[in-house]
C-alpha cells in the first residue's frame, strides 16, 4: 500500500483515534518487505567458530550419540543450555552440520510453537512459565538477533495469525537489538530480552473480545485495556524468576517521556530506562503488524513517526539508536520513494538516520535536504 505523504498524519491519526486500545501509536502494517543483503545482523557480527552455547535456540539436524553408542539426543531436539551442558560433559562438541540451518520462518514457527506448548491456553493467568521462557524461547529470540538477515524476521513477525506470540516475538527482538545498540552487557540484555517478551503478559486478564474488538472501544472497554499494565506488574512482582525490572516493564511500557502515557502519566526519568525501550520496540511493531483493524503503513513511515516522537513521547537517545540500527540495515538495499522512483540506500546522515543519502539512476540525492521526496517502503 503506498500512502502520499500528505496521507500519512491522517491515517495514522486516523487509526489512534479509531483504535486507540493500544497506546498512542497503534497503527500497524508494513509494505512489503526485502530480505537485505546480509549486511544487517544483530547480535553478533562475524562468521567466527561457535561456541557451545550459541548452538542454544537451534534444533538438531541428527541423532547425537556417546562413545558407546547411547543415544544422548534425537533429531529435531532444542538445544537449551541443558542440552549443551549434557554435551559438554560428554565431551562431545557441536559442528555446524550438527544443528538445523533454520530458516527465518521455521524459526518464528519453532518459538510459537515453544510459546504454545509454555502458556497452554492461560486466558485466566496461571503462573508464568519463567523456566521455559529462560531455557526454551529466550534462545530462540537471541538466535534471530544474530541471524544475517534480521529484516526478513519483520515479515513473519508481522502477521496477523498468532499475533499474541508474533508481536512478544518481535517486541523482545527489538528491545534486545536496541539494548544492543545502546551497550548493554549481556546479562542486562537477556534481563530486557525477557523484558519485553513478557510485557504485554497483563492481556491475559483481559478479555479477548476487547482485544479483538475491531471497532472502536467504548471509555469503559479502553480503561479495561489500560489495566493490561498494572495487571501484568500484579502477576509478575512476586513471581520467583522475575525481576523487578522486567515487573516495572509490563507496568511503565505505555508510559510516556512527555507524561500522556498510562497508567500513572510518568515523565522522563520517572520511567525505567527498560521501560523507554520495550516502549519503542512495543510502538514499532504495533506500528508494522497487521491487525484486523489496522491499515498497513509502509515501513519508512513507521521510522519516521519513531523518529518524530523521539522528541515528544519516545525517549531520544533510545530512539536514535534503535533507528541508526535498523536504517544500517538498509544501506545497499532498494527503497520507494515518494516520487515513485526506485532509490538505493547509500549512506545515513548519523544525526538523521531516515534521512539518509540516496542514488535514483545515477543522481545522489541527500533526503536530509531534499525534503520533498522521502522514502516509503523497501523494495
Ligand atoms: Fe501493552
Amino acid at each position: 500500500m503506498r500512502l502520499l505523504l500528505e496521507d500519512i498524519g491522517a491515517v495514522i491519526s486516523d487509526v489512534c483515534t479509531y483504535f486507540p486500545q493500544d497506546g498512542v501509536l497503534n497503527t500497524g502494517g508494513i509494505g512489503a518487505l526485502k530480505r537485505n543483503n546480509g549486511n544487517g545482523s544483530g547480535d553478533d557480527k562475524g562468521s567466527g567458530r561457535l561456541k557451545p552455547y550459541d548452538y542454544a535456540g537451534l534444533r538438531l539436524s541428527r541423532d547425537i550419540h556417546n562413545d558407546t553408542g547411547v543415544l544422548l539426543l534425537s533429531a529435531r531436539t532444542l538445544l537449551t543450555y541443558k542440552e549443551i551442558e549434557l554435551l559438554i560433559r560428554q565431551n562431545i562438541a557441536l559442528k555446524a552440520g550438527d544443528v538445523k540451518q533454520a530458516t527465518t520462518v521455521q524459526l518464528i514457527d519453532d518459538a510459537i510453537k515453544e510459546i504454545n506448548e509454555a502458556f497452554g491456553d492461560k486466558e485466566d493467568g496461571g503462573p508464568i512459565p519463567c523456566d521455559s521462557i529462560h531455557d526454551r524461547i529466550v534462545p530462540m529470540i537471541v538466535q534471530m538477533s544474530r541471524h544475517a538477515c534480521l529484516t526478513s524476521f519483520w515479515e513473519h513477525l508481522i502477521l496477523h495469525d498468532e499475533y499474541t506470540s508474533r508481536h512478544s516475538i518481535g517486541v523482545a527482538l527489538m528491545s534486545r537489538l536496541i539494548g544492543k545498540a545502546m551497550g548493554l552487557n549481556e546479562e542486562n540484555l537477556t534481563e530486557l530480552t525477557v523484558a519485553g517478551f513478557l510485557h504485554d503478559i497483563g492481556k491475559v486478564g483481559i478479555p479477548q473480545e476487547i482485544i479483538n474488538k475491531p471497532g472502536k472501544l467504548t471509555t469503559s472497554e479502553y480503561e479495561r485495556m489500560k489495566s493490561h499494565t498494572t495487571y501484568g506488574f500484579d502477576m509478575m512482582k512476586n513471581t520467583k524468576g522475575i525481576t523487578n525490572r522486567q515487573a516495572l516493564v509490563a507496568l511503565q511500557h505505555h508510559e510516556r517521556e512527555d507524561g500522556s502515557g498510562y497508567p500513572y502519566g510518568l515523565k522522563g526519568d520517572q520511567i525505567d530506562p527498560f521501560s523507554k525501550i520495550v516502549a519503542i520496540a512495543d510502538v514499532f511493531h504495533a506500528m508494522i503488524s497487521s491487525r484486523v483493524y489496522k491499515k498497513p503503513i509502509p515501513f519508512y513511515t513507521v521510522l519516521r513517526e519513531i523518529s518524530r516522537q523521539a522528541y515528544h513521547s519516545l525517549d531520544a537517545a533510545a530512539s536514535l539508536c534503535f533507528l541508526k540500527r535498523v536504517m544500517e540495515m538498509m544501506v545497499g538495499n532498494k527503497a520507494l520513494l515518494s516520487s515513485g522512483d526506485e532509490a538505493t540506500i547509500i549512506m545515513l546522515n548519523p544525526d538523521d538516520p531516515v534521512h539518509p543519502l540516496v542514488e535514483v539512476n545515477g543522481r545522489y540525492i541527500d533526503l536530509s535536504k531534499e525534503r520533498s521526496v522521502q522514502l516509503e517502503c523497501i523494495v
